[in-house]
């Protein structure tokens, strides 16, 4: 059996399976959780609770890999902003100060994450050791939308406040990034052995600023990764064909695509990378037929290259999990 590391760094073509949010509110075990703990930031402080919920897909669905149940907004959060999860509204941080920004340090950032490298370290004893254990960061412009509420209700680009705030951003962006090395070093020595990075709202950044806004800074992230030989996923999402310009600069060791790439395409513009992902998680509401159809698609547009099997975007929370369990079955019992 190869771990996703192996794969990664290797390029090796084999099979395994594993899905962004596995560890959610689609699942009952969570829900049971999660209803105890009424505030969201806790519960991913609370490093028993946390690796718990972290090992919950694995034992339903015997996945290939694990990804340690934290949120991208640890970060912002560590960094002196408070956040509130209001049900079905999404994330509300506090207003952004600068100067909130600037007066941490890495030793405080590494103390009030502690929990979450705790949650690792308990996480990778429960493992086998076959399987790997994913850590995660936001990338800088992403975790920006949220820092400076740079999203419209629908999801759109506030172009004024954009504006208003362009010269900030970038400092802000170098500032997050030196914080963002950490918190990876820091789960990597935790126990993890590959890191995702999200740039889940890529696809909101004009033409002209996604070269200083995503492919510059997740560069950024890449080579202190690279030069610590932690393996790497990319995932800017909402790119469309500017994923092969995004794959050619950074580099990373894998790049998971999202449901509005062509997976034929990605087969032939993305190289000397590992592709992952890619299927729509709202296939998994359709029927059984139209799931299977849907997965084979990827299947093989991507035999007998290194690939990674997940989905365009995380598993939505009405999602049976079912479901989920046949599109596994599905995979593994799939003979190219
Ligand atoms: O299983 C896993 O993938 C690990 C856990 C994980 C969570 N968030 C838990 C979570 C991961 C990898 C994330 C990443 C994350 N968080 C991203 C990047 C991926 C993406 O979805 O684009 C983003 C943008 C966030 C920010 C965030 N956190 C939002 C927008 C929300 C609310 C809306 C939503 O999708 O639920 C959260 C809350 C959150 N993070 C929940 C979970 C399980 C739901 C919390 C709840 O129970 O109410």
């Amino acid at each position: 059996m190869t771990n996703l590391k192996n794969i990664l760094i290797n390029k090796i073509s084999c099979k395994s399976i594993w899905f962004m949010r596995q560890a959610g509110r689609y699942l009952p075990e969570f829900r049971e959780i999660r209803k105890k703990n009424k505030n969201f930031i806790n519960l991913c402080l609370n490093s028993e609770l946390s690796s718990e919920i972290t090992m919950q897909p694995i034992k339903r669905f015997n996945l290939d890999s694990a990804i340690i149940f934290s949120d991208i907004l640890m970060t912002p959060y560590a960094l002196g902003q408070s956040i509130t999860f209001k049900k079905d509204e999404g994330p509300k941080l506090s207003e952004f100060k600068l100067d909130v920004l600037m007066s941490n340090n890495i030793e405080n950032f590494t103390e009030k994450l502690n929990p979450v490298y705790k949650a690792i370290g308990m996480t990778r004893k429960k493992l086998k050791k076959d399987k790997s254990l994913i850590c995660f960061i936001g990338a800088p412009w992403t975790l920006i939308i949220y820092m400076l509420g740079l999203k419209t209700d629908n999801n759109k680009l506030d172009l004024d406040k954009y504006k208003r705030f362009k010269k900030e951003i970038n400092e802000i962006l170098l500032e997050l990034s030196h914080y963002l090395c950490a918190h990876i070093e820091n789960q990597i020595n935790a126990g993890a052995d590959v890191v995702q990075i999200f740039d889940s709202w890529a696809g909101l950044i004009p033409e002209k600023d996604i070269k200083d806004f995503c492919y510059t800074p997740n560069k950024k992230i890449v080579d202190f990764c690279k030069n610590k030989k932690i393996a790497t996923i990319c995932f800017p999402k909402g790119l469309k064909e500017n994923y092969e310009f995004f794959n050619n600069f950074v580099k990373p060791d894998g790049i998971n695509l999202d449901s509005d790439i062509d997976p034929l395409w990605a087969r032939q513009k993305l190289k000397n990378v590992v592709l992952q992902g890619g299927l729509n998680p709202k296939i998994l509401f359709k029927s059984n037929q139209d799931i299977l159809e849907a997965a084979t698609i990827y299947i093989n547009a991507f035999k007998d290259i290194p690939y990674i099997f997940n989905l365009g975007h995380g598993l939505l929370p009405e999602t049976d999990p079912v479901k989920v369990k046949l599109l596994i079955n599905f995979y593994r019992n799939y003979n190219e």
